[in-house]
């Protein structure tokens, strides 16, 4: 007689759902033809496309004529994809990278830099907490505090404005042990928009260093708020000024190549020494983690990098995207606008860049946005500009006004 074996995992509790994830599940089984999202960070065309660069198609299309085995890839991913990281995140003739002082990985996605890098920070600052701007990416608390680091906030959102509360993000950071980490958005501050401008930046630098404080930046939206150059300045000048930290990129929105996972881990070391040993240790993380990375992807990036053409023609597509959601922000809030007649303020839309506005809506608001006019925004009242498009403008702008009257 055999005896029924006890249930196990009866204690698991049920996943609540990510909150921004989710809210893509209920988008797809919205059934009201005029649904609108704004919730999750991707660009959509004007057409509410997800769009397939043509500098991806081509490089692709070159890729599969001559498509060969796929072996694994070394731990720390392909060298040409790495090198062409550093590139593009410090420029080729920046001393760092010429001095051989930058650790890359070829990571999976700019999330796979995050868990890697907070994992290699765990071990090796397992007493330093990590601090984050106060609202920032959800996603950054589950990564870090799931890495075994502590998570606490600086100030840095000003709802009375819709701005930022630099003094008092400078005045926290004064005050926080050495060697604690401060996650940092390099541009298109994810979820607010609200971003340092050089001077702020430069300002920070010193706070930083003199603190001795371990940067850790995250840089997911390069190309979509001034320029992709433009958009390292704050990479640039902490490596200029000397500092050493970690920088997580991504290639998912800018590449429009979301489930490729496609990003790097860069850190900025002291010597080419400590380079060596950093990068043997990241090695180490990944070898630990999966493993080893995929090819595809990184095949597909690194030739768009690496071709002077369609390097250009990237460099002018990422303009594209860039200009549409810079007008659709024009667009809003001229929307907005001729409705209120000056009984609400929106100028927040034309000072935050990127992807991504704090709308100052609730969460009654938000919900009644979702469910009485199928907008979809995240419960914070984040809004993804790049959801907008010129034929659905106006109807969110109805809703918005209809639920903030
Ligand atoms: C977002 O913030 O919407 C994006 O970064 C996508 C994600 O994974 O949350």
């Amino acid at each position: 007689m055999t005896t029924a074996a006890s249930a196990l995992f009866t204690h698991v509790p049920p996943y609540a759902g990510d909150p921004i994830l989710s809210l893509m599940e209920s988008f797809q089984a919205d059934t009201r033809a005029d649904k609108v999202s704004l919730s999750i960070g991707v660009y959509f065309d004007n057409a509410g496309r997800l769009p397939m660069l043509p500098s991806v198609r081509r490089a692709e299309t070159a890729l599969l004529s001559n498509i060969g085995p796929r072996p694994y890839l070394p731990i720390e991913g392909m060298a040409a994809y790495r090198s062409a990281v550093q590139t593009l995140l410090l420029g080729a003739e920046h001393e760092a990278v010429t001095g051989g002082r930058v650790a890359t990985l070829q990571t999976l996605g700019g999330s796979g830099a995050l868990k890697v890098g907070a994992d290699f920070l765990h071990r090796y600052y397992p007493e330093s907490n990590v601090w984050v701007s106060d609202p920032t990416w959800e996603n950054h608390h589950a990564m870090f505090a799931g890495a075994g680091l502590k998570v606490d906030t600086y100030p840095y959102y000003d709802p009375a404005t819709g701005g930022l509360r630099f003094d008092a993000m400078l005045a926290k950071l004064r005050t926080l042990p050495r060697h604690s980490v401060v996650l940092l958005h390099a541009c298109c501050h994810n979820p607010t928009g609200v971003d340092l401008s050089d001077a702020q930046w430069q300002e920070l630098i010193p706070v930083l260093r003199d603190g001795g404080l371990i940067p850790f930046v995250d840089i997911a939206y390069q190309g979509f708020g001034d320029g992709l150059v433009e958009d390292t300045f704050a990479l640039r000048a902490m490596a200029d000024a000397g500092l050493q930290f970690l920088i997580a990129n991504s290639f998912s929105k800018n590449f429009s190549m979301y489930g490729e996972r496609c990003g790097g881990l860069s850190v900025v070391c002291a010597d080419r020494a400590t380079t060596e040993a950093v990068l043997g240790q990241l090695k180490a993380t990944v070898r630990a983690n999966y493993s080893t990375p995929p090819t595809h992807g990184a095949r597909v990036i690194e030739r768009v990098l690496n071709d002077a053409e369609l390097f250009a023609m990237w460099t002018a597509e990422t303009a594209e995207m860039r200009g549409r959601i810079r007008a659709m922000r024009e667009q809003l809030h001229a929307a907005l606008n001729a409705i209120f007649q000056g009984r609400h303020n929106v100028d927040y839309l034309l000072s935050q860049r990127g992807m991504f506005s704090y709308t100052g809506l609730n969460k009654t608001q938000v919900a009644q946005l979702r469910d009485d006019h199928a907008v979809y925004l995240v419960g914070s009242g984040r809004l993804c500009v790049s959801g907008l498009t010129t034929d659905n403008v106006e109807h969110v702008a109805r809703a918005m006004a209809a639920v903030m009257e």
